[in-house]
């Protein structure tokens, strides 16, 4: 009967269709997980599908995203974002304990793929990408220059820049009254500080405020806009979009730039040289002959340069707008500065405990690296996380699969700190070991930040010459925003002299 009649025959031969149809479009929508059996499951799916992931990874709040994750669906979650990429392959891990042992395991590369973005940020490759012998040296001569042996250098830089800056933007006179964006303006002084620190080079007011702009279009485009609708990426039908043609002349400037910084270096004598430690051995004979030559050198003084300013200018306007909102905290920590020494340039300054903690707490609260990084797992895991539904179970980390790392929903776990989202640097009195094992605003590991003893020195001196001199009141206060960092812009902070 079914031979015999054409229609019904037709009926069936479109619902079979129909289902294949909707079968196939199911598995085009959601994928299949592994067919590998584990004998303890894989974590937990983040609930979302590919479109939301992927709209939230481009987006100026990643890090809020993130943290609602972590706080809703469980520390270890798979993202998804097939067909983009395989199931199973992207885990957002946000336990510490996790964390830490991935990225402390030698073995966890980085995988290229999701660091190229850098290389268009600075017009070449760049060694934050890369693994194997291309990273080697440019990271080793950073490290060489940001040192414990290089501090009364790098501390003579720090404090040359706070005095320029000071008396271009603050009052001398008890009672004298400035208003800053302090973002923009700490943005400014670091740049100024890496120059000098990095590269021996004196970097003009209007270099600073040309690089600040530049930089904050080059990540805007390459970290967000160009992720988010891959177009974007491509060298000539990206070029339809003004903002891409604008981003691409921005890295154009900034080579040139960076190519004076280099040569004004191999203008100066044999031992004026020497004094340049980090790049000194960057541009010793030969260095880069097997790694892509003076463009690549090129690459890595930018990294070095746009990786050591924003970062830590923004890390130094979050600790001041906290220290605005908490008046007590400020005065406190005023009295400590003062009753230590009479000199601002002493060492003794940045020996204030409470000043150590204010610089961590912020780093805690407000990682501006909040995006953090990607590791390529090495072993297979077994490990304990939540299990979705408000409980614990053990769950199985694949080999090979990426584990994305993220400081800003780590650093504000509540099974490790009290009151996560509040400031509080007493909460460092007694630190827990728990909260020492989470506190990676840097990450830690092989590939961890190599600026941070930088970072966290230029943030003490900033701060304790800030503070100290200075009373700190907040008047326009902005929503913290990410691209590649998370910033603060047009917050604006009231500064009077005190006497
Ligand atoms: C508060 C300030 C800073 C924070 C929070 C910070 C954070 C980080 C983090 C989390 C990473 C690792 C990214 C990853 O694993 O994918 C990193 C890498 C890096 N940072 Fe920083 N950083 C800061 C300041 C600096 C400074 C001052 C420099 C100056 C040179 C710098 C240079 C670099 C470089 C070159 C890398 C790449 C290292 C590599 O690939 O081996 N950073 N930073
Ligand atoms: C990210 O992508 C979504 C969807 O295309 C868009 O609505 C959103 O504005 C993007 N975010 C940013 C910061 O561009
Ligand atoms: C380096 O020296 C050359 C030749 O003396 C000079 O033309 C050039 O302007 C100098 N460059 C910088 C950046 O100082
Ligand atoms: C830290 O411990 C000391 C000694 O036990 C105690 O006096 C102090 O109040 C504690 N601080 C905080 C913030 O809990």
């Amino acid at each position: 009967m079914f031979e015999k009649d054409p229609t019904t025959r037709l009926w069936a031969v479109s619902s079979v269709a129909a289902f294949l149809l909707a079968a196939l479009s199911y598995f085009f929508l959601f994928g299949q997980r592994s067919k590998k059996k584990y004998k303890y499951p894989l974590p937990p799916r983040s609930g979302y599908g590919f479109l939301e992931t992927f709209q939230h990874f481009n987006s100026t709040k990643l890090h809020e995203w993130t943290l609602e994750v972590a706080r809703t669906r469980g520390r270890i979650v798979e993202m998804n974002l097939w067909p983009l990429l395989p199931r199973d392959t992207l885990y957002a891990v946000t336990d510490p304990v996790v964390a830490r042992k991935i990225l402390e395991n030698p073995r966890s590369l980085k995988p290229r793929e999701l660091y190229e973005f850098f290389d268009r940020m600075m017009g070449g490759v760049c060694f934050i990408s890369e693994e194997g012998e291309r990273y080697k040296h440019p990271r080793k001569s950073t490290l060489m220059g940001i040192s414990h042996a290089n501090m009364d250098d790098m501390l003579a830089n720090i404090h040359a820049v706070m005095d320029k800056w000071i008396q271009d933007n603050l009052g001398s006179e008890e009672g004298d009254v400035a208003c800053v964006d302090i973002g923009f303006e700490m943005q400014k002084a670091t740049i100024h500080s890496i120059g000098l620190i990095a590269f021996g080079y004196d970097f003009s007011t209007a270099e600073q405020e040309f690089t600040s702009n530049a930089l904050a279009k080059i990540t805007y485009e390459f970290g967000i806009a160009s992720e988010k609708n891959p177009l974007r990426k491509h060298p000539i039908i990206g070029l339809l979009w003004a903002d891409k043609r604008e981003a691409i002349r921005c890295v154009e400037d900034v080579r040139c730039l960076v190519r004076k910084v280099l040569q004004a270096h191999r203008n100066k004598s044999f031992e004026e040289q020497k004094k340049v430690v980090t790049l000194n051995s960057l541009d010793a004979p030969g260095k880069y002959d097997e790694i892509g030559g003076e463009e690549s050198l090129l690459s890595d003084m930018i990294l070095l340069y746009a990786a050591g300013f924003d970062t830590t200018g923004y890390t130094i306007s979050y600790a001041l707008v906290e220290l605005c909102k908490n008046k007590d905290i400020q005065t406190q920590l005023r009295k400590e500065l003062l009753d230590a020494t009479q000199d601002p340039k002493d060492k003794k300054l940045i020996g204030s405990p409470l000043l150590k903690r204010v610089v961590k707490e912020t780093l805690r609260l407000w990682p501006v690296a909040a995006g953090g990084g990607i590791r390529r797992v090495p072993d297979k895991m077994i490990v304990t996380s939540d299990d979705g539904k408000g409980g614990k179970r053990l769950m199985t980390l694949p080999k090979g699969s990426w584990a994305h790392v993220a400081p800003y929903p780590l650093l504000r776990d509540d099974e490790v700190f009290d009151r996560p989202d509040e400031w509080l640097p007493s909460r460092w009195e007694n630190a827990t070991d728990d909260m020492k094992t989470a506190f990676m605003p840097f990450m830690v590991g092989r590939r961890s930040c190599p600026g941070q003893l930088l970072a966290i020195t230029e943030s003490e001196v900033f701060l304790a010459r800030l503070v100290r001199d200075y009373e700190w009141t907040l008047i326009e206060e902005s929503i913290p925003e990410w691209s590649v960092t998370l910033k603060i812009k047009g917050t604006i902070l009231q500064a009077t002299k005190i006497g």
